[in-house]
């Protein structure tokens, strides 16, 4: 039996597909077109689209265990082809929006916990992943650090930005060992970092200045729109970002609990990823 990895061309995708490798596990990785796939030797490649029901039967097939991204459509298709292959867990990556007070009005908490709902209602075991923010967003700030900038609004919220290894080895932790059925795991990095602070790590790891410049709320926004955000996501994500200015968000010892590792600091993957700023 196999492990499929959903979204193996993606950061956490890709991240859990090594930690299976390294557990030990037969692993096949799914994308919307194979070619993008780049895994180990011995990992299956199988296209599989979340969103068209065709695929998910072969992807499935012979498979114990699946790691899912949060697509808005399709998942009552995925839920039908894992309950057919007898699939016995399925780990979702959803997102501390779920588990924030405020979920009731986002639409990034309704687009996950829809998702969580679904599939906690298959008839397999389910675990949601539920991170706040990633490490890997600062890639998004690549161009700007090419100029020697930063360019961020509230560049001051403090947040408890997660390694996509942290996440893929809490996933695979469980993929083997089905633990956790019906959690909703809140993960997090060390410690709460501002963006501020992430800029001056990326600077000392970079060997080159960076100063930070502050957007407005609308420039931001405008920012988001242009790179293709959905229209009522940016505002829910900048009431985030003004509220942990005041109060760094919580961070929690959820990856400690479940790997038995400290979750890694935003200096490591800055190390880490060096050259994908180069
Ligand atoms: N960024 C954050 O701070 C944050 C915080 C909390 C939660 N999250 C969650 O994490 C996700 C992003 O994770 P990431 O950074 O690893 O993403 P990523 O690197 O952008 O990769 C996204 C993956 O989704 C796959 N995908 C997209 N549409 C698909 C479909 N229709 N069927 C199957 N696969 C599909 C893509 O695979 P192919 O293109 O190869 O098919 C790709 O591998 C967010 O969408 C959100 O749900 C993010």
């Amino acid at each position: 039996m196999s492990v499929l990895v959903t979204g193996a061309t993606g950061h956490v995708g890709r991240a859990v597909v090594d930690a299976l490798v390294a557990a030990g596990q037969d692993v096949r990785a799914s994308s919307r077109d194979t070619s993008k796939l780049d895994v180990p030797d011995g990992v299956e490649k199988v296209r599989a689209d979340l969103e068209d029901a065709s695929t998910l039967e072969p992807a499935l097939d012979g498979v114990s265990a699946a790691f899912l991204y949060t697509r808005p459509q399709g998942v009552e298709g995925f839920v039908k082809a894992a309950e057919a292959a007898g699939v016995r867990h399925v780990v979702l990556l959803s997102s501390a929006a779920t588990l924030e007070p405020d979920a009731a009005q986002s639409r990034i908490a309704g687009l996950h916990r829809a998702v969580e709902q679904a599939l906690a209602a298959g008839s397999f075991a389910s675990t949601a992943l539920n991170p706040g923010a990633f490490a890997t967003n600062t890639l998004g700030w690549r161009a700007d650090i090419a100029e020697g900038v930063v360019r961020t609004p509230y560049p001051d919220s403090r947040i408890g930005a997660i390694h996509e290894r942290d996440i893929a080895d809490v996933a695979a932790r469980i993929l083997v060992d089905g633990s956790h059925d019906g959690e909703s795991l809140a993960l997090t990095g060390p410690e709460p970092i501002s963006f501020r602070e992430q800029a001056a790590v990326l600077s000392d790891v970079l060997g080159r200045p960076l100063r930070v410049e502050e957007l407005t709320a609308d420039q931001a926004i405008e920012r988001m729109l242009a790179l293709g955000w959905p229209a009522d996501v940016p505002a829910s994500v900048l009431g985030a970002w003004a509220r942990t200015v005041q109060e760094p968000s919580a961070v929690t010892d959820v990856v400690r609990e479940v790997t038995g590792n400290a979750p890694r600091t935003f200096r490591q993957w800055a190390e880490e990823h060096r050259a994908d700023f180069s």
